[in-house]
């Protein structure tokens, strides 16, 4: 008998590619996605078109426990992989009240109608480097205290926590991933990777003639999302439930981000990018790098995609994307990409 997955935020940049990699390995993959998906399928299903065939749909509201619970109670699961959350940063400062109720209630009622219906299906967590905030260790790993700063890293840290109590509480297999940043050429559009290797190809293309971007000294450790939701399996493959760091151990700035991008097409990043002071977080993460030694040595797990290989994949699908002559057909929001 195949394993039964459930998927939260099955539409995003993660799920997509969990979803490829779970039927890789034999699941029937089911996900819930808000009713609205179905209604534009072209945009909002998008990221699954390689799998929507072969996979099950549940519409669910994750901000009603009760819309959650009447899934769950309809079908069994062996492992559930939460991944529904707001997960833009800057926008948590805009709308930090919908931020909170979605990623904390939602986990919240997530695991309490799991608790209720089937405590033995195993759950993981979509925690986040954003808990670390302002570091106060280098690198950081699943010891660091966390010091969040944004809505979003508050949000983030009241999940974990939740996701623990359940474990202590209830004896629940539940498990926290702590990860770092992670991209792709899925990677939304306001997002700083994507923004800049997408401006790039507009650039190059002769579409656009400026990048606007804000603090350019931030650092982050960047890996690439493929390889990061097959660590997300393998916690729920052990003996225990427990947290993961998950990371690459290689920091870089958005500058040098920047630099590289750009002259993968033979510009020089300095001739583009404007400061944007509207751009700027209200409280900054300066510096993130993880330690995933015990990743490592638990789950035998390795990134595959470097920072040099992360950002030329993305830069070339993005270039591709435009000669293909899409753009045209994107959504606005896409089609001019927000900070
Ligand atoms: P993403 O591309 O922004 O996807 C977010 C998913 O959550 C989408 O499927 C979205 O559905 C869904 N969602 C948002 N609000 C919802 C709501 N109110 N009800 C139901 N679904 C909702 O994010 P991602 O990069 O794949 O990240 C996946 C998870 O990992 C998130 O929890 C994120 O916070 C966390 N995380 C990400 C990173 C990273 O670097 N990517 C690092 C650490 C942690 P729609 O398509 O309908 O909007
Ligand atoms: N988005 C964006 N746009 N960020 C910019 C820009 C810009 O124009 N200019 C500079 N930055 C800086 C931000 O200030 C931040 O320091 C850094 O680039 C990365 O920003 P994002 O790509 O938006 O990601 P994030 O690090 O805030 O959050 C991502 O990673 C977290 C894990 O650490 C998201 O995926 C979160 O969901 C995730 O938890």
């Amino acid at each position: 008998m195949s394993k039964r997955a459930l998927i939260t935020g099955i539409t995003g940049q993660d799920g997509s590619y969990l979803a490829e990699h779970l039927l890789s390995l034999g699941y029937e993959v089911h996900g819930l996605v808000r009713r609205v998906a179905l209604e534009q399928p072209q945009q909002r299903l998008g990221r699954l078109r390689n799998c929507l065939e072969d996979i099950h749909i549940h519409p669910s509201n994750l901000d009603s426990y009760a819309s959650v619970f009447h899934v769950l109670s309809k079908n069994r699961f062996d492992e559930c992989y939460h991944l529904a959350a707001q997960s833009f940063v800057a926008e948590s400062f805009s709308d930090g009240f919908s931020t909170m109720a979605t990623n904390i209630n939602g986990t919240h009622y997530i695991l309490a109608a799991l608790q209720e219906l089937q405590p033995d299906c195993r759950f993981y967590f979509a925690g986040s480097s954003e808990m670390f905030g302002k570091v106060r260790e280098t690198p950081q790993r699943e010891a660091t205290p966390f010091h969040p700063r944004s809505p979003y890293g508050v949000s983030k840290v009241a999940g974990f926590h939740l996701t623990v109590n359940y474990r202590e509480a209830y004896g629940m297999y539940c498990c926290n991933g702590i990860l770092f940043n992670h991209e792709s050429p899925r990677r939304g559009f306001e997002f700083v990777t994507r923004k800049i290797t997408y401006g790039v190809a507009r650039i190059k293309s002769g579409l656009a003639s400026e990048l606007r971007l804000g603090n350019l000294e931030a650092k982050r450790d960047w890996g690439h999302a493929r390889d990061y939701v097959k660590a997300m399996h393998l916690m729920l493959q052990q003996p225990k439930p427990d947290d993961y760091v998950i990371a690459t151990g290689e920091t870089h700035s958005v500058r040098e981000l920047c630099e590289f991008a750009f002259s993968e097409v033979g510009l020089d990043y300095r001739d583009y990018v404007r400061i944007d002071q509207t751009v700027f977080r209200p409280a900054e993460v300066d510096l993130l790098i993880g330690d995933a030694s015990k990743a490592r040595n638990v789950l035998n797990w390795e990134p595959r995609v470097n920072f040099v290989g992360l950002v030329e994949e993305m830069v070339q699908s993005d270039m591709k994307l435009i000669s293909a002559g899409n753009e045209k057909d994107m959504p606005r929001e896409v089609a001019t990409p927000v900070g």
